[in-house]
């Protein structure tokens, strides 16, 4: 009977027949499971900022809210050894965030489950939408302890820690960001096996973790790790990333190679506003005051407990492309604090 047949007959539509039942039951799932995993209420192509190591803080995740966000911001690697240790002070400040920057997915790195299992459970404590283990850093620090790109040559031991991640934040989407191989690619079998674990999304950079950058990203692999998602009829999501230029050029790779969304790293750090639909040209005065803006969302977030070095990676995103930028950057160069950045910006306009 259906509820409207029910409704007439006088029942309240609770107390249904079991034809409605299932169906009531499956709605219900299917809307948890939605509030579990944010990223299946994102529209495609998904749009996403990389994480990146002393880049993507929460100071410039901030300035990428004022000029353009994507539709999820990840946090820089924290590693889960360090977030058990006593000295996790050290670390957990790359878990700072202010909630505009929601959805807001927290990376991790390691070798350890048991570390994972504390790591994941403190990364939901904080209020985190997602959960990502890092497969895929190259560098040396990481791969030599067998973490980062390593663990693609180590499966058994990417099963533990996903099982940890799970077991630690039950209520969170885990998810995975990895490259095409170690040391040669290996789409295939690692994808394959991936996707066995369910994770919620595959995030995959299409470099091996030997090619680091030297040559172009593969997306020819990412697309077939695509087939391989849809061979299988996994519900995993699959986020392509490497080389992407802006928006348009996500749109364009994600259409091409059939994934679900595009991640953005280093052209950030070349346009502000590459998460825009359209180019913005900036006037110097436009440049300064967005320099000014991130100087104040950094010392307003880190207070003096990250070093004021730190901002001289970003000073060629502001200061660039006007005949004078190289001298000043130069001159920039020189300060130890927000009020010589400003001193110097206002000699510049006084000349
Ligand atoms: C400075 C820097 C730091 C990075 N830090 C991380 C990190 O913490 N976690 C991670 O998964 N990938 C990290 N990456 C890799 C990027 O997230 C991304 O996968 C890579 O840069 C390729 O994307 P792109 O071509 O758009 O830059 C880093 C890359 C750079 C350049």
């Amino acid at each position: 009977m259906s509820d409207i047949k029910l409704r007439s007959a006088g029942y309240p539509v609770i107390r249904n027949v079991p034809t409605t039942a299932p169906r009531r039951g499956a709605l219900i799932i299917c809307i948890y499971i939605i509030i579990m995993n944010f990223w299946l209420t994102l529209q495609k192509p998904i749009s996403v900022l990389a994480p990146m190591e002393d880049v993507t803080d929460s100071a410039f995740r901030q300035m990428l809210l004022k000029c353009g966000r994507p539709d999820v911001f990840f946090t820089e690697f924290v590693n889960a050894d360090g977030l058990c240790s006593v000295g996790r002070d050290a670390v957990i400040h790359r878990l700072r965030y202010n909630p505009a920057e929601k959805p807001l997915v927290a990376q991790i790195w390691g070798t350890k489950p048991e570390n994972f299992v504390k790591a994941a459970a403190l990364v939901e404590e904080l209020g985190f939408d997602g959960l990502d283990i890092n497969l895929g850093c190259p560098v040396p620090k990481v791969v030599k302890n067998g973490a980062g790109a390593a663990l693609i040559d180590n499966p058994s031991l990417v099963k533990e820690l996903f099982l940890a991640a799970k077991e630690g934040a039950p209520n969170l989407p885990v998810s995975v960001k990895t490259r095409i191989g170690f040391k040669k690619k290996n789409t295939d079998s690692w994808i394959t096996f991936l996707l066995s674990l369910c994770p919620a999304v595959i995030t995959l950079h299409g470099r091996t973790g030997k090619e680091m950058y030297r040559m172009s990203a593969d997306w020819d692999e990412i697309a077939l790790a695509v087939k391989i998602r849809n061979e299988l009829k996994s519900k995993t999501l699959i986020i392509g990333n490497g080389d992407i230029q802006d928006l348009q050029d996500l749109k364009l790779r994600s259409t091409k190679a059939g994934t679900d969304g595009g991640m953005i790293g280093r052209a950030v750090m070349r346009d502000l506003f590459v998460f825009c639909d359209t180019p913005k040209e900036l006037s110097i005065e436009e440049r300064f005051k967005l320099l000014l803006d991130h100087l104040a969302l950094f010392d307003k977030t880190w207070n003096g407990t990250r070093d004021f070095s730190i901002m001289k990676k970003y000073f060629k995103l502001y200061i660039s492309a006007f005949p004078a930028a190289p001298l000043l950057r130069a001159k920039l160069m020189e300060a130890h604090s927000t009020a010589d950045v400003k001193k110097a910006l206002d000699e510049f306009m006084s000349y």
